[in-house]
């Protein structure tokens, strides 16, 4: 019975439910993180908020579980409320949760987007490297996390601009002693903060867990008082399928000179 009552939560903020941001953290440099993605979702009725990382002019990394109805992509912002040149807002034209995604266990929690337009890349816009497929992170390395997760009811109402965090990648065995059979240690990392108070929270699922400039997870679940650790998809363990997916984007358009 202790898993029922250790049942975490996935950190995904419905718009005007409160709770949660990047817990102890500090403003980012404003386009410090030119591969951060605010997703503007609705499900039904539901406004919803996700983070996401650019991996290509055409996609952004996300969880599986910031899927909807409906997505909107924001690029190049830092307040997601006061609009800026830099700003590129693009429409979601297809949402692709890995194949073998579980809700319940929250396994495989990653999705890509392909985007309707494509990003023009700039100083404010830029794409993330993915990790090498099987990489694995040192527990100990310290990695950056950032995300817009709401301050308070009123979407809208937040802190708007980035915020961000370092936290400690953990030995899997502190996730499977916390988490004990949620944690799969082949497709989640460990991370978290013991010291500070720091943590990923509501409202920033899916964006990056950045290591030495990779993108080595995806905000994804943890505990839903927001004390450590927390769980981050493993991306190394899904790159065979995310170049699968990128491969599929049909070249035509591309080669300069086709239609003219
Ligand atoms: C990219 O730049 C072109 C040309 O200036 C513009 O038409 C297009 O809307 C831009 N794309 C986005 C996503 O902002
Ligand atoms: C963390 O939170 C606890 C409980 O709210 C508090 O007692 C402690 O001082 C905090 N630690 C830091 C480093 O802020």
């Amino acid at each position: 019975m202790l898993l029922l009552l250790l049942l975490p939560v996935t950190f995904l903020l419905p718009a005007g439910t409160g709770a949660g941001k990047i817990i102890g953290g500090r403003e980012a440099r404003p386009h410090s993180r030119p591969y951060m993605a605010f997703l503007d979702g609705r499900r039904g009725e539901m406004k919803y908020m996700c983070g996401g990382s650019l991996v290509h002019e055409h996609f952004v990394l996300t969880a599986a579980h910031c899927s909807g109805d409906q997505i909107m992509v924001l690029l190049g912002a830092h307040n997601i409320h006061k609009k800026e040149e830099s700003w590129q807002e693009i429409k979601v034209h297809r949402q692709i949760p890995y194949p073998r995604y579980k809700k319940k266990t929250r396994e495989n929690d990653i999705m890509l987007l392909q985007l309707e337009r494509k990003a023009n890349l700039s100083e404010q816009v830029g794409i993330i490297r993915l990790p090498q497929p099987g990489e694995a992170v040192k527990p100990g390395s310290v990695c950056g996390v950032a995300g817009w997760g709401q301050t308070s009811v009123t979407f809208g109402d937040s802190s708007n601009v980035l915020l961000e965090i370092d936290l400690e990648v953990l030995g899997d065995a502190i996730c499977e002693d916390h988490f004990s059979c949620y944690f799969d240690p082949r497709s989640m990392l460990c991370a978290g903060d013991f010291k500070g108070n720091k943590s990923s929270f509501q409202g920033d699922s899916g964006g990056p867990l950045v290591c030495d400039r990779v993108v080595q997870g995806i905000i994804s679940w943890g505990p839903d008082n927001a004390t450590p650790p927390e769980v981050y998809t493993k991306v190394s363990r899904f790159i065979p399928w995310i170049k699968k997916e990128l491969a599929k984007l049909k070249k035509p358009l591309d080669i300069p000179g086709f239609f003219s």
